[in-house]
């Protein structure tokens, strides 16, 4: 028979005692179930956050990336060789050494008159990433550097900003530099290296030499397609 008289074993015996216990949501906290739960709510909000803040940005991102580009497209294929707009037209093109390549085709009245593309050398802190354009007798229009991994104050010259340098390849192409001549002084070339770093203009002539190389099997390839019957 139940005995009606005493309280419930879990009721407090006092109102100082009542206080002493621990809250429900107090208890609760302590479980693994609260704090997992905590978490996964902490982490879904930085997951929002930083979602939210790429879709604030991207946009200008890109924006801001294009017209760089521009600003580099610029510099290297003259005003008067296109009328199109060659970022615009990108074309991609698998080649067997280079990978995968982005192809700006620069067009006079529709007659295609030269190409810009990025190739990547690996430098001595990375690749370094250039932008070349080359017109269709396969003459070099400008080099320029667009973004690098080098020491600065040793090997920063490559950028335009900084010297001439990147400026000794225009107008080269295969037919009017012998093979030999594509490596830098000290390794029997004709392109000078920085004091106390070779690394890096060694690496940008051969990324020069491999977008030469790579223009010749396009237009080869083309020309070779044109001849097709
Ligand atoms: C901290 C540090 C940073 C360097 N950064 C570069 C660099 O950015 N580019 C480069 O060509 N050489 C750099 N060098 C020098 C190269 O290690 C190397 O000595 C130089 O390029 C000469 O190469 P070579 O012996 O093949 O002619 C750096 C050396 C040190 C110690």
């Amino acid at each position: 028979m139940n005995d009606l008289t005493s309280a419930p074993a879990e009721l407090p015996e006092t109102p100082a005692a009542a206080a002493a216990q621990p809250s429900r949501l107090a208890r609760w906290r302590t479980r693994i179930e609260y704090q997992a739960a905590s978490l996964g709510l902490v982490c879904a909000l930085v997951a929002l956050s930083l979602l939210l803040g790429h879709q604030a940005t991207h946009e200008q991102i890109a924006h801001a990336e294009l017209q760089d580009r521009m600003a580099v497209l610029r510099q290297v294929l003259p005003d008067a060789l296109y009328d199109n707009s060659p970022l615009a037209e990108a074309e991609t093109i698998d080649d067997a050494e280079l990978g995968r390549l982005q192809i700006y085709p620069a067009r006079r009245n529709g007659q295609l008159s030269a190409i810009a593309f990025q190739v990547s050398p690996v430098g001595y802190g990375g690749p370094i990433n250039l932008f070349i354009a080359i017109d269709t007798q396969g003459r070099i229009l400008g080099v320029r550097v667009l973004s690098h991994k080098e020491t600065p104050g040793l090997a920063d010259k490559i950028e335009i900003s900084r010297s001439d340098w990147i400026k000794d390849f225009d107008g080269l192409s295969l037919a009017n530099t012998a093979r030999a001549q594509w490596a830098v002084k000290k390794d029997g070339g004709q392109f000078d290296q920085f004091a106390g770093a070779t690394i890096t203009p060694r690496a940008i002539v051969k990324g020069v030499l491999q977008a030469l190389d790579f223009h010749a099997r396009q237009a080869g390839g083309a020309s070779s397609q044109e001849q097709q019957p």
